[in-house]
């Protein structure tokens, strides 16, 4: 007896079992028994983890596509090759600190769910493809959600070729080249999908803190990441007076205590974060010479990211004219709010409850490639809980339970967009 399709669910330790596969690539552990993931884009690892998800795609007999960003595509057809497909998907790039789940846990979920289909026979309407996205994360080469970005035709694929690695300077074109992934398909993409939806872990405590099963996704809110470049002069560290120094380092520190400050001044959902610090020579008896810093500020409302902005600008400065030091300021990712496809936002909520979950509708603090789709398609997102909230932290997880929840409403989602008979 074929499964009555309301009943259909995924396989809970067939995802469980590749999610932990896919983990052991790039795994970093932790004192505590803490199994995460170092996988940054387009590293050996990153190529590794590719040709894994690429071998299970095939071994389900899918047709596996790449484009000229390295963004990698499988599609179970439709019965209606006509009608363009449903697509889900996610990343499988991480932080050099980063969890098994994020992104992993959307692709696995997207194959899981085409497992599913092909197992029961079951053939929608249309087409429904899973994609897995280049350097979601943006750690290694900014902006983040840089293949989706490519592949909707907000970034030209010649300006992302030529992104040069924080960590090493590779050239992202090159790195591409080099780990076998510089697809055919054009970018941005010739046609777009119907619709998009994208599982992922919450990576915040709202859900856990509420008791609350599934998230569904209203939007992604405003990210803005720029790059400051701080030169002073490098002095002796005994004999410099202090009214002589030209000093980077305090003037980044300055910097770091401005953006708290500022998020208690604006409130409401102002975050800002100074993630990261590169001095220059480094040493302890030697006033550095220069300071590379990142900062990061999100909001879900535009004219307050805005604001945000302007007074971090303003501060910046004025302590560089107080400190004599010059600051080069360069803008690394910049994406207004976006609000999910109501209409899809609805079927969400509306899958969850049909099969028992409590549900809660919240913003993503998180930038995902769903925000990119969402300017070609109608979007949405789902969300699972995190354990303590906890991501971009290798203690990340979520439990078996809230994955195969996730992955049956993304299920029942992608059955109700590709349509059935
Ligand atoms: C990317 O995933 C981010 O939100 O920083
Ligand atoms: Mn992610
Ligand atoms: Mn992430």
């Amino acid at each position: 007896m074929p499964t009555a399709v309301d009943d259909l669910r995924i396989d809970g330790s067939r995802l469980h079992r590749r999610i932990e596969a896919l983990g052991l690539i790039g795994a970093v552990h932790g004192p505590n028994g803490e199994r995460g993931c170092a996988r940054l884009a387009l590293t050996d690892a990153d190529r590794d983890a590719r040709d894994l998800v690429v071998t299970w795609m095939r071994d389900l007999g899918l047709t596996v596509e790449i484009d000229r960003i390295g963004n990698v595509f499988a599609t179970l057809p439709g019965t209606e090759p006509e009608l363009a497909p449903v697509m889900t998907g996610s990343h499988i790039d991480t932080v050099a600190t980063g969890g098994r789940f994020d992104g992993n846990l959307g692709v696995l979920a997207g194959l899981e769910v085409l497992e599913t289909l092909i197992t029961n026979g079951i053939t929608p309407r249309r087409g429904v493809t899973v994609a897995f996205f280049t350097d979601e994360e943006g750690a290694r080469f900014a902006p983040d959600m840089l293949g989706s970005l490519v592949y909707v035709g907000g970034l030209a694929l010649e300006d992302a070729l030529d992104i040069r690695a924080a960590d090493d300077d590779a050239r992202l074109g090159d790195e591409l080249d080099r780990i076998g992934y510089s697809g055919a398909l054009p970018v941005p993409a010739v046609s777009f999908p119907h619709s998009y939806v994208e599982l992922h872990i919450e990576q915040g405590p709202i859900l856990e803190d509420a008791g609350i099963e599934i998230g569904v996704v209203e939007g992604v809110q405003g990210i803005s990441w720029t790059e400051l470049t701080i030169s002073g002069r490098s002095a002796h560290a005994g004999t410099t007076p202090m009214h002589l120094r030209r000093d980077p380092l305090l003037v980044a520190a300055r910097i770091a205590g401005f953006v708290r400050d500022l998020t208690g001044e604006l409130g409401g959902d102002q975050v800002g974060t100074v993630g990261r610090l590169d001095v220059h020579p480094n040493l302890v008896n030697v006033v550095a010479a220069t300071v590379t810093m990142t900062v990061d500020v999100r909001n879900t409302d535009e004219s307050l990211l805005q604001d945000a902005e302007r007074r971090l600008a303003e501060f910046v400065a004025t302590v560089a004219d107080e400190e004599q030091v010059d600051v080069r300021s360069r803008t690394l990712a910049r994406f207004e709010p976006v609000e999910f496809d109501p209409a899809m936002v609805d079927v969400v909520e509306l899958a969850a409850r049909r099969l028992g979950h409590s549900t809660r509708r919240m913003p993503s603090g998180a930038g995902h490639d769903a925000q990119m789709l969402a300017r070609v398609c109608p979007s949405a997102m789902i969300f699972t809980p995190s354990v303590d909230g906890l991501s971009h932290n290798i203690a990340e997880y979520t439990a078996p339970d809230d994955v195969e929840a996730g992955a049956n409403v993304l299920l029942h989602v992608l059955l109700e967009r590709a349509g059935l008979g």
